[in-house]
């Protein structure tokens, strides 16, 4: 059986206390997933760099930092600086794409490829070599507590085969509208990283645990 990882998404959580909830959820979870977002990619607001910096030493849970601005590569170096693992980019936030991820491997981090719901396959095809995460968008990026749109599950099993024939260490993360009813979904499917924001945080801190493994169901 393969093994799941969780990303919990912080943009559930209390702003005002993100250290804290970073230090409630690191029991049980595997990586730490941050939303950034520029008002102008997608329609909605984040953080940047200085709060990534100030959460780094909070955890030593990887930091999958899911990049949703554009222009994205004058920003790369300072997201790496302040601690990100994995720099994750959309491949419509820059004209030069094979550029902007040689770029994230030069700054010693993995390098992922978001795929929005109306982005195709082939997007990712001439990446290959260079990733390390392919993340496959299930709502449309922007905001959380949306519905989990099951056309994409065809995409998901399309990505692992991709993946699988590559032989390369790729993750497969899914991300958007993720709950104990579409996780066993989109595991059947093929991902190995699954994001979640809501199914995390509802009910409040004394529910993350719960929660969390509520979203692993048999797998560990
Ligand atoms: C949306 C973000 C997601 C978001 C998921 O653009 O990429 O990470 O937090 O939220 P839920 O799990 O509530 O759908
Ligand atoms: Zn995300």
């Amino acid at each position: 059986m393969r093994s799941i990882k969780i990303a919990p998404s912080l943009l559930s959580a209390d702003f005002a206390r993100l250290g804290e909830e970073i230090k409630l959820l690191e029991p049980f979870a595997d990586m730490i997933h941050l939303d950034v977002m520029d008002g102008h990619f997608v329609p909605n607001l984040t953080f940047g760099p200085p709060v990534i910096e100030k959460l780094r030493s909070w955890t030593s849970l990887p930091f999958d930092v899911h990049l949703m601005i554009s222009p994205v590569d004058l920003l790369l170096a300072d997201f790496a600086a302040a601690g990100a693992d994995i720099l994750t980019v959309h491949p419509e936030a820059g004209p030069h794409m094979y550029r902007t991820l040689q770029k994230i491997k030069t700054l010693d981090c993995k390098a992922g490829i978001a795929l929005n719901p109306g982005t195709p396959v082939e997007a990712l095809k001439p990446f290959l070599q260079l990733l390390d995460l392919v993340l496959v968008m299930t709502v449309n990026p922007g905001f959380g507590g949306q519905s989990f749109i099951e056309t994409q599950l065809p995409k998901i099993k399309e990505v692992r085969k991709l993946i699988d024939a590559s032989g390369r260490d790729i993750l497969l993360e899914v991300d958007g509208g993720i709950s104990p009813t579409t996780a066993p979904l989109v595991i059947e499917a093929g991902a190995d990283v699954l994001v979640a924001g809501s199914a995390v945080f509802k009910g409040g801190a004394t529910h993350y645990g719960k929660n969390i493994q509520a979203l692993r169901g048999t797998h560990d």
